[in-house]
């Protein structure tokens, strides 16, 4: 029974998901927007980006019509019920379908064409699609026939920016928050995760948060830096496309990273800060199993604020009997 429901939602999905794609072949203004933002009809037509008209029931009369009833429209999470009646849950927005790994239409992420809110509308739960357990371009990404790593972004447009310019391994993780589950799914593909996420405050705050939870699976984790309150999407407008291959190799290993992290808005040259700055360093390098790492990683601390490697090498050992 409720498989035979699932199906009916993968069904209902799909029929959207083309008459919102036929809606945007015919609106200059949604195509516009998209050829704006630096967007390409093979890649509109490849991910399936469509348009939701300004109406109000446009897409429950379509449904109708192909023989959906409301009640199936409503656990699809096309409509909303409200005490005036029925009506479209995507109104005038760019539409993202988002697929499953076996490339069945889920879900829907829909975009305002100006700066109105909210910018994003997503389809919230349904009984085939869970929010943290999809990653949106991943269908596409495991086509790969040597997929030696996978890129994950924040948002649609970074994603489908990327594989416009030929990266064919990113994936977006639909907002910034990275799961559990995420990870698992991931671990299935690769063992190497770059994540770039937006260099916002944001954007740096999930990239900390996103590193324990990849790390905890068992995964190479390294992190992309995306300059000066930029996302990748932005950035490759602006820059280019080589350039962001740059980003890539000089993706930092995590412990740089989170080093990095805890040198920012701190002025070693001040005692206080310093302090500060050498016991978070110190929290960081104590996490570390290999020996190597927790040696080198103590001598550059070391050299950096002038505290002796001894003392540096001391707090570490304390600190990780503490953690065992
Ligand atoms: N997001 C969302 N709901 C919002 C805002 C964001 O679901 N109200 C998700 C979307 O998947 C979005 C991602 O978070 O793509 C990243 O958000 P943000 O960086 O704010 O948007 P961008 O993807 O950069 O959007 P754009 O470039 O279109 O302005
Ligand atoms: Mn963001
Ligand atoms: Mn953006
Ligand atoms: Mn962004
Ligand atoms: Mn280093």
């Amino acid at each position: 029974k409720n498989k035979d429901l699932k199906e009916k939602l993968y069904k209902i999905n799909l029929e959207a998901a083309r008459y919102f794609y036929n809606n945007l072949k015919s609106s200059k203004i949604a195509l516009n927007y998209l050829y704006s933002r630096g967007i390409d009809n093979k890649i509109i037509n490849r991910f399936g980006l469509g348009y939701s008209l300004n109406e109000w029931d446009a897409l429950i009369k379509h449904l109708k019509n192909m023989g959906y009833s409301e009640e199936e429209m409503s656990l699809a999470g096309l409509l909303v019920k409200s005490e005036k009646g029925i009506y479209d849950r995507f109104r005038n927005r760019i539409m993202f379908p988002i697929f499953d790994v076996k490339g069945r239409v889920i879900a829907f992420g829909g975009r305002v064409l100006d700066d109105s809110k909210p910018k994003y509308l997503n389809t919230s739960e349904t009984l085939v699609f869970e929010k943290g357990k999809n990653l949106y371009g991943l269908n596409y990404v495991i086509k790969n026939k040597n997929l030696e790593n996978i890129i994950v972004v924040e948002g649609y447009m970074d994603c489908i920016k990327l594989h416009q310019f030929g990266l064919n391994n990113v994936v977006a993780s639909l907002g910034t928050a990275l799961t559990t589950d995420h990870s698992k799914l991931l671990k299935r593909y690769t063992n190497n995760i770059y994540i770039c996420y937006d260099s916002d405050a944001a954007g740096q705050a999930a990239t900390l948060r996103g590193i324990e939870i990849l790390e905890s699976a068992g995964l190479n984790v390294k992190v992309i830096i995306v300059p000066s309150g930029k996302d990748p999407d932005e950035f490759v407008k602006n820059n280019g496309i080589d350039e962001f291959k740059k980003l890539i190799k000089d993706a930092l290993f995590i412990t740089d990273y989170r080093i990095l992290k805890a040198k920012e808005g701190k002025n070693i040259k001040n005692q206080f800060d310093k302090v500060k700055y050498v016991n978070e360093v110190v929290d960081v390098i104590s996490k570390l199993k290999d020996e190597v790492l927790v040696q080198h990683y103590s001598e550059k601390l070391s050299e950096e604020t002038g505290i002796s490697l001894n003392v540096i090498i001391d707090k570490v050992n304390k600190n990780r009997t503490n953690i065992t």
